[in-house]
């Protein structure tokens, strides 16, 4: 493709809802999918650049974005050099995703059909996972954190990030969780098995953010500890 890819600098564009399923296609979903998708591309950037510095990747990770959209998360990890895959269900937002991303700036990158409540990805191949306003659109958010517990290594980390709203936000305005819903979600990745939850709210661009963050406990480590319990602090 050659072109350089735009980081739209574009005012707060509100995100319809995407459907998870390419089932039972209307002759217009290719087109509402693909306007979709091209809105997702406007200021993403500051948010973008937040949960990757959040992530704190370093080149040994193996990354994947649940979905990812087109994929300007994506771009940022495999700029730091991180292998990242970029998962959606949308096959549209992937599509853009790969017309967005540079030819020779992809190397590091994989584009999969895909969905959180069914990840195309072997056990333990991930050493970092994040999703960015997507979780609010799984249908199935526990087998989403389960999927999330088959696929991170030991050791490894998951970050959820969505829009914080108020509550009683209703239209487009409402894409994204409040302040209980991030608790409600950090209570869920505790009971998932995850260890060391925490939220975090974060401002990036003209959007704040919370980012609840989650731990795969690293068995060997905890029989390290429950060995000798100095090790702990
Ligand atoms: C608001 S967009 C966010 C895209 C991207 N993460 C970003 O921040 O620009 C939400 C994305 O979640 C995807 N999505 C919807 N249902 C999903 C599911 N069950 N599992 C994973 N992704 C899903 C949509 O296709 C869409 O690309």
């Amino acid at each position: 493709m050659g072109r350089p890819a735009p980081e739209l600098p574009a005012p707060e564009i509100p995100t319809p809802e995407i459907p998870a399923s390419a089932g039972g296609q209307t002759r217009a979903q290719p087109v509402v999918e693909l306007l979709t998708a091209l809105a997702m591309t406007a200021g993403r950037g500051p948010v973008a650049r937040a949960i990757i510095s959040e992530a704190q990747l370093t080149a040994a990770d193996r990354a994947a974005d649940i979905g990812c959209g087109p994929g300007t998360a994506v771009r940022q990890a495999a700029r730091r050099g991180v292998p990242v895959t970029g998962i959606d269900p949308s096959s549209v937002a992937l599509r853009l995703a790969r017309l967005l991303t540079r030819t020779g700036a992809d190397a590091n990158i994989r584009w999969m059909r895909g969905s959180a409540e069914r990840l195309p990805l072997p056990d333990g191949s991930a050493t970092v996972l994040w999703s960015v306003s997507s979780v609010h659109h799984w249908a199935d958010q526990p087998a989403g954190l389960a999927e999330v517990r088959r696929v991170l290594a030991p050791g490894g980390r998951v970050l959820l990030a969505e829009r914080l709203i108020r509550p009683g936000t209703r239209g487009h305005t409402a894409h994204g969780f409040t302040r209980a819903q991030a608790e409600d979600l950090a209570r869920a990745l505790t009971s998932a098995g995850f260890a060391a939850v925490r939220s975090k709210i974060l401002t990036a661009g003209r959007r704040t953010m919370v980012v609840v963050r989650a731990d795969q406990a690293d068995p060997a480590q905890v029989n390290r500890v429950q060995a000798d319990p100095a090790q702990a602090s």
